[in-house]
């Protein structure tokens, strides 16, 4: 009995050995991988939208009369995992009401997300998908609009006396309240 355990203890050293060496194998084989995968994922923890101000226009562009015009925003744009120089981002509404002053809002409707659109003979903005409408201001002017807020407003500044520079963001849609997208 005592010489047949001696003779099987070799045998369950090997066995050991070789199942330590084996799961060794395995975890360093996926090192590599966990690490290729960190770096795969990476650009998904990256912003991707404007950052900061943006030069849209000049005050040439607009003339004092309080009408809305609308502008393309082009700026450089980090998505997950592309950094773009000068794309187009968006879209405003610019409407002068000042020798300096500038109001802008974005033209994505609060609701669902369609383009509002400019009426001149109204004075008004209505969207075209579901019917609400803004007043000049971007306000909810109609109360059976189905829009939760009114048109986003966005900060704008007047640099270097004649330009135009908007700090342009996204808002979630069909939120009461005006959730930046990052
Ligand atoms: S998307 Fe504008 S009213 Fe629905």
């Amino acid at each position: 009995m005592h010489s047949e355990n001696l003779t099987r203890q070799p045998d369950r050293r090997g066995f050991f050995k070789k199942t330590f060496a084996t799961v060794i194998g395995i975890f360093s084989m996926f090192c590599p991988v966990a690490s290729g995968l960190t770096v795969f994922f990476d650009p998904l923890r990256r912003k991707s939208s404007a950052s900061g101000p943006v030069r849209v226009t000049t005050l040439e562009a607009l003339p004092i009369d309080s009408v809305p015009r609308i502008f393309r925003v082009v700026a450089d744009r980090v998505d997950a995992w592309n950094k773009l120089s000068q794309v187009p981002v968006g879209a405003v509404y610019l409407r002068r009401t000042g020798e300096k002053t500038v109001e802008a809002l974005n033209i994505v409707c609060p609701h669902a997300g369609g383009f509002v659109d400019f009426v001149p003979g109204s004075n008004c903005f209505v969207c075209p998908f579901h019917n609400s409408r803004f007043a000049i201001d971007g306000k909810v002017s109609d109360r059976k609009s189905p829009a939760p807020r009114g048109m986003d407003a966005l900060e704008v500044e007047i640099r270097n006396t004649k330009e135009v520079w908007v700090k342009f963001q996204n808002f979630l849609a069909g939120h009461a309240e005006k959730v930046p997208i990052p």
